[in-house]
């Protein structure tokens, strides 16, 4: 299956200027023809770089509607920048924004429907196995199979190809500066093989194979490899290190002569 590496800049840089470096920095980089290379900057940069060739343009979010909802930017003005991509559902936005799954299933349908690939991105808060009253839980499970099933709700066995699924535990997002929550290439296999079964119940096997499903969560040119080989994924979502563009070139590197 194709592999796809996503630089997620989130809130950064802070100008236009820094915004053209980085991407030029990176549209400069060589690393291969065997991955899908896509970059989201932040909506304000989006018109400032120009998506040629070997890299694809995302928005980090979008809105359903367009009108009269002040701030939002909906899917087609997103397409319209010469955006391929949008990241759906980053915990982030769960956490600051307030999106839940039902506005998340608006805004994967709106995003389907203008063209645009959604990356809807899942991940449990925490491993835990016992609540506090010590009851048997299961977060990984619980949390992951309800932000899948609830954000596909109406998407089609056609439309349902042009998703990627990004598996990105919060326990391991943007732990790079030294906490040693760092996710295990086993956590990562463990999660993408429930997702599959669950898009197995929702689609089919065939579908369940043909989605791609990709890890994020501190990923960086020493543990690329490795999510790659042992984690099962198809891709990689990189937060921090894609604002670093010679880091960001290595680990597409990487990825692309990984087998
Ligand atoms: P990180 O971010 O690589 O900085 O952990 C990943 C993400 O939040 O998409």
């Amino acid at each position: 299956m194709d592999k796809y590496i996503i630089g997620n800049w989130k809130a950064a840089p802070a100008t236009t200027k820094e915004a053209r470096r980085l991407w030029d920095q990176i549209q400069r980089s060589s690393w291969g023809k065997n991955v899908h290379v896509i970059v989201c900057p932040p909506f304000p940069f989006l018109s400032s770089v120009i998506p040629k060739g070997k890299i694809a343009l995302g928005g980090q979010d979008c809105f359903w509607e367009q009108g009269a909802y002040t701030s939002a930017v909906s899917a087609e003005m997103l397409k319209d920048v010469g955006c391929a991509y949008v990241i759906l559902g980053h915990s982030e936005r769960r956490e600051y924004f307030g999106d839940t799954d039902d506005v998340i299933n608006k805004k994967l349908l709106s995003a389907l429907k203008s063209g645009l690939r959604p990356i809807l991105a899942v991940g449990e808060k925490t491993r835990k196995t016992f609540d506090s009253r010590g009851k048997h839980t299961n977060e990984l499970d619980i949390v992951v199979e309800e932000q899948v099933v609830k954000a596909l709700r109406g998407v089609s066995h056609a439309k349902i190809r042009n998703v990627i699924i990004a598996y990105e535990p919060i326990w391991a997002i943007s732990k790079g500066k030294g906490n040693h929550a760092f996710a295990k290439p086993d956590d990562v296999f463990m999660a993408v093989l429930y997702i599959r079964k669950i898009l197995t119940r929702l689609y089919s096997r065939t579908i369940a194979e043909a989605v791609p499903i990709i890890y994020g969560g501190s990923t960086n040119s020493k543990n690329i490899a490795r999510f790659l080989a042992e984690g099962g994924v198809n891709g990689v979502l990189v937060g921090n290190a894609s604002l670093d563009s010679t880091e960001f070139a290595r680990i597409v590197k990487i990825a692309n002569e990984a087998t």
